[in-house]
């Protein structure tokens, strides 16, 4: 269920689509770790910013240039996944790392996922958006139990999941009051 990951331990403000990023919140990272543990970080960054990617382009593509509070909250959707890109993506420069360039294929798949939900209509994009969102919060668990993070980014990625579990819980609702 949507909520099993990260509520029962977690409180991390989802009101908050964009946290604040002060310029003394950027740091050069890994240094002091054992090349396994980063080589771990390394891979779970990849993996995270490249699903990101795939979010992002998902709701972009959902959008439709109707005037509509459903169109209001899909942007919303999209802003908050264009943090968790940017999030991951500021994570591996600070530790040394680049972003994979075959995250061009997460592209594409949410380029199919957005656009042929938009076209089959408002039950499809909600119905996307639950699968897609429920396997990320699963894919998020993995990550933070496998994984030896730094407490900054272990945060990022907690409240990353929070976020993804509350876009499962709007779109339930709103599937809810679908007909
Ligand atoms: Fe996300
Ligand atoms: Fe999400």
């Amino acid at each position: 269920m949507s909520d099993e990951n990260t509520k029962s331990r977690t409180s991390y403000d989802i009101s908050i689509v964009r946290p604040r990023l002060k310029h003394g919140d950027f740091k050069m990272r890994g240094r002091d770790m054992a090349p396994a543990r980063l080589k771990a970080i390394k891979k779970g960054l990849l993996t995270l910013h490249t699903l990101e990617l795939m979010a992002t382009t998902i709701y972009r593509f959902q959008i439709t240039g109707e005037y509509c509070d459903f169109n209001r909250q899909l942007i919303a959707a999209m802003c908050n996944e264009m943090t968790h890109y940017q999030d991951f993506q500021v994570k591996l420069y600070e530790f040394g790392f680049k972003p994979g360039v075959t995250r061009l294929a997460f592209w594409f798949a949410g380029f199919a996922f957005g656009f042929g939900s938009r076209l089959l209509g408002r039950k499809a994009i909600l119905k996307t958006g639950i699968w897609v969102e429920s396997k990320a919060v699963r894919h998020y668990a993995e990550l933070l139990d496998s994984i030896d993070w730094d407490e900054d980014t272990r945060k990022i990625i907690e409240k990353d999941q929070a976020d993804e579990d509350s876009h499962i819980d709007r779109w339930r609702t709103l599937l809810g009051q679908t007909s």
